[in-house]
């Protein structure tokens, strides 16, 4: 006999599960490459976050009369294993803030479509009460990347564009100054603020 929805809806948050577990893992990592304080303390409070996102899931499943269990998620290791290898990169401080904001937003990304369905699925298969639980996460994870990209554009992106043009004049180069995001024109002398790595 085929399988119905609520077994896709069981697959998927075993997928979800184990996509956080693996997160729980990597956003040390993000968060340990980050130089602007703001990142890594966004990082670090997403970690706290992810850790609750687990327990809840432990609680969808309770809910469920289900068995706690994960099963690979592919999608997330992938997603992982990119940002893993921009920590290889040798990119200057700034560019690696920004591209470390870029691989936090895929996983963001791809919990937001997760979530999305689980949400749906639950409510259409009349489980409010998962669905309720998988809605705080999926505003978690939201809010996650909303985080994120108020970071990248209010000033880490800036400061990436401005690093290349004050590395560019300490190679005697004579790069034109480039407009800002919000219309302005930087100095070329402009240094980026300080940042201060722990
Ligand atoms: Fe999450
Ligand atoms: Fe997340």
């Amino acid at each position: 006999m085929s399988k119905p929805l609520e077994d896709a809806f069981i697959d998927e948050l075993r997928d979800t599960y184990d996509a956080e577990k693996q997160l729980v893992k990597a956003l040390p990592k993000l968060a340990k490459g980050a130089t602007s304080e703001e990142l890594r303390d966004a990082f670090e409070s997403h970690l706290e976050e992810t850790r609750g996102q687990v327990t809840r899931l432990e609680q969808v499943f309770a809910a469920l009369g289900e068995k706690v269990r994960g099963k690979h998620c592919d999608g997330i290791a992938g997603i992982i294993e990119e940002g893993a290898s921009i920590l290889e990169e040798d990119f200057d401080e700034p560019t690696m803030d920004a591209c470390l904001i870029a691989a936090g937003q895929r996983a963001e990304h791809y919990e937001m479509a997760a979530y999305g369905t689980l949400v749906a699925w639950a409510k259409a298969l009349g489980r409010d009460e998962a669905a309720e639980l998988l809605e705080q996460t999926l505003e978690e994870e939201k809010a996650a990347d909303k985080k994120l990209s108020g970071l990248a554009e209010g000033g880490i992106n800036d400061e990436a564009a401005n690093s290349q043009i004050d590395n560019a004049q300490i190679d005697g180069e004579r790069p034109q100054p480039r407009a800002t995001a919000r219309g302005r024109t930087t100095s070329t002398t402009r240094r980026a603020p300080a940042r201060s790595r722990r």
